[in-house]
């Protein structure tokens, strides 16, 4: 049986929904939340940690040079970041609306980000000024979720061995695939990523707040509970 928001996220809206910004812990949900908010207003989910793992593992030079920080649970420097994803916005499929996973998490990289909104090229596609959802989790329930995340090699799907398991251990429900562990999912790296999170991502959410900008959710409900919260933040009274 479907879950109430599962069967929400399975109807599309063609509401033109502009800039999504996912912000939060490592371990927060983003993913598993970004993957919803994407298929329901038919918009790309751009996880930046995504597209640098995809470069590690096609061993691009932007993969090379990040891979260094990330086997350390180090945030990869701004300026390799930014070429990556104003590449990545330029394409057509953002036109309606897209969903950052990751990305900002430093207050550089939020400035610039703000920066490119207001270039006239991006100005010109959307109007809209992002909601910035912040999904918000306790410091031991993120520390469970990371250690027990499997995902599909090849659908992408996540697991978690103790709170979203598989029908069979280890194996994806819909490809049959082996799930893997994250490199970066061992308890020393992940120590090392909260850290980072405190040092330079958390003063974010004080960056959008000013502005007004700053929706909280609640991370540690349901997940289909946070998925509702979220399609409301997205929808109702968020725009400045
Ligand atoms: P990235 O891939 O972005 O990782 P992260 O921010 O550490 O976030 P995670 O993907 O670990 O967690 P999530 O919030 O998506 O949680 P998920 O939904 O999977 O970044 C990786 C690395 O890349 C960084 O360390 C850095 O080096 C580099 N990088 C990326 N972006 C960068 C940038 N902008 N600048 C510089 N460097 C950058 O959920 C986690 C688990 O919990 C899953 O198992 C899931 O099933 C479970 N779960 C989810 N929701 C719930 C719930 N409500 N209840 C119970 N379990 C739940």
């Amino acid at each position: 049986m479907k879950t109430q928001a599962t069967s929400v996220a399975d109807t599309q809206t063609t509401t033109a929904v502009g800039p999504i910004i996912f912000l939060g812990a490592p371990g927060a949900g983003k993913g598993t939340q970004a993957k919803l908010v994407a298929e329901r207003y038919g918009i790309p989910q751009i996880s930046t940690g995504e597209i640098l793992r995809q470069n590690v593992a096609r061993g691009t030079e932007l993969g090379k040079k990040a891979k260094v920080f990330m086997d350390k649970g180090e945030l990869v420097p701004d300026d390799l970041v930014f070429g990556m994803v104003a590449e990545r916005l330029r394409n057509a499929d953002c036109v309606k609306g897209f969903i950052l996973d990751g990305f900002p998490r430093t207050l550089p990289q939020a400035e610039w980000l703000d920066a490119l909104f207001a270039d006239k090229f991006f100005a010109n596609r959307c109007d809209k000024p992002p909601v910035v959802v912040n999904l918000v989790v306790g410091y031991n329930q993120l520390l469970r979720r990371l250690t027990g995340r499997r995902s599909c090699p090849s659908c992408g799907r996540i697991y978690n061995v103790y709170y979203q398991p598989p029908r069979v251990p280890e194996t994806c429900d819909t490809e049959g695939s082996r799930l893997v562990t994250r490199k970066d999912d061992q308890e020393s790296v992940i120590s090392e990523r909260l850290k980072a999170y405190e040092q330079q991502t958390l003063p974010l959410t004080d960056y959008y707040r000013r502005t007004g900008r700053l929706r909280e959710i609640n991370g540690d409900q349901e997940p289909e509970k946070v998925t509702l919260e979220a399609f409301s933040a997205i929808e109702h009274g968020n725009r400045v």
